[in-house]
């Protein structure tokens, strides 16, 4: 069998551990690494014991199967657009673009140029989440939170684009309708792009979530809580736990036939509501197989080899990305006193009344 000759474009965090599990696995050349700071595609060069380049289009002439794009969000559609019209299959990192136009384009580029474009929404092969997706469920009430602390790191967008955008692959795949309604309110903190969001979304079958992103919290938080007729799921993304709730044939029989609960009921349902009740598993996903950077790639040269589909096509990356748009215009266009004209979006937030509480006050970190 012949070896696929990869490259990865832009080594910085996440594109070096790209490089480092591409250098290792069966069957594939890591022709290159590419980044803009030469030191910096050197050293990664050195330790996957393969050619350092500053610019991508040094690889056009290399004969490359594939590669992975991972420069900062505001470059992919260059890098990526030259790649394709070369006939060259790629994995590009999430977002696919930083504009839905752009975004647009790569689709119908790799289209037109018959070459796999995946991208790389690597939550879709988290294991919390491949449990649940695998279960019987009707989403109608789906919240989630995805809460980091400030990283310094994809400055060139806003928390929509770096975060919340896991999270609107995860629910499009998860409820598997059209969004009807949009609304969204962000607050720029630190970047001048939104470092908070929040939005609230009505499917088409019906489905309502709430979504919550920042990245400037105390703490990693990444959540999904998920109502249905068939029961409760809460999703821990980070610890990659799933907690499944669903009520006991007691219960459904009890629902079925409405009456007003005697005390006898109500002892019995303050003591045993988790067991006779409300039936309850915990499940830990983690497992002992590759993490879900490798399943991703594995995915990507199997398929770039073969022609198996994808998880993640270019269409869904484009249609997360559609929707976090949505998002983006209703954030921009929140007025926060109610007044037409009057300050709006994530930098227009209100001037304060006054500190909120004196730095001598007790409690207050030195
Ligand atoms: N899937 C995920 O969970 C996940 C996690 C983190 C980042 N990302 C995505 O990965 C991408 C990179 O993020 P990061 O955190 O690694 O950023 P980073 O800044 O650490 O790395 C980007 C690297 O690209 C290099 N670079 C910039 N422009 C270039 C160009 N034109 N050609 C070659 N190299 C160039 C930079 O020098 C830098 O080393 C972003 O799109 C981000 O959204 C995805």
């Amino acid at each position: 069998m012949e070896r696929l000759r990869l490259a990865v474009v832009g080594v910085g965090h996440l594109g070096k551990e790209h490089a480092r599990i591409l250098a290792g696995l069966s069957g594939v050349e890591l022709v290159g690494v590419v980044d803009a700071r030469a030191e910096q595609a050197e050293a990664v060069a050195r330790r996957c014991s393969t050619r350092p380049f500053t610019d991508h289009r040094q690889l056009l002439a290399e004969s490359l199967d594939a590669a992975v794009i991972a420069v900062p969000t505001v470059h992919h559609h260059a890098v990526a657009a030259d790649y394709l019209r070369a006939g060259v299959a790629l994995l590009v990192e999430k977002p696919l673009a930083s504009t839905l136009a752009q975004a647009d384009e790569l689709v119908d580029l790799a289209r037109r140029a018959g070459v796999l474009l995946q991208v790389g929404h690597v939550e879709r092969f988290n294991p919390a989440f491949e449990q649940l997706s695998r279960r019987p469920l009707q989403p109608k009430l789906v919240t989630c939170q995805r809460l980091s602390p400030f990283s310094g790191r994809s400055l060139d967008i806003g928390v929509v684009l770096d975060l919340m955008i896991h999270d609107l692959d995860l629910l499009l795949a998860l409820v598997g309708a059209p969004v009807r309604d949009v609304s969204a309110v962000g607050l720029s903190l630190l970047s001048g792009h939104e470092d908070l969001a929040q939005a609230y979304l009505t499917f088409e079958s019906g489905c309502v979530a709430h979504l919550s992103a920042s990245r400037a919290h105390t703490a990693p938080v990444r959540r999904m809580e998920v109502w249905a007729p068939e029961g409760f799921v809460a999703a821990d993304y980070h610890r990659r736990r799933l907690t499944l709730v669903q009520p006991s044939a007691q219960l459904r029989r009890q629902q079925a036939r409405p009456r007003p609960l005697d005390e006898t009921v109500l002892a019995s349902l303050r003591s045993d509501l988790f067991g006779r009740y409300l039936e309850k598993i915990e499940l830990d996903c983690t497992g002992n197989g590759p993490d879900q950077l490798t399943r991703e790639l594995a995915e990507f040269v199997t398929s770039v080899r073969t022609g198996a589909p994808v998880r993640v096509p270019g269409e869904q990356g484009r249609d997360a990305l559609a929707l976090a748009d949505r998002i983006l215009d209703s954030l921009r266009r929140h007025v926060w006193d109610g007044r037409a004209g009057g300050p709006s979006g994530p930098s227009g937030f209100p001037p304060p009344l006054g500190p909120l509480f004196s730095t001598r006050e007790p409690g207050v970190a030195a």
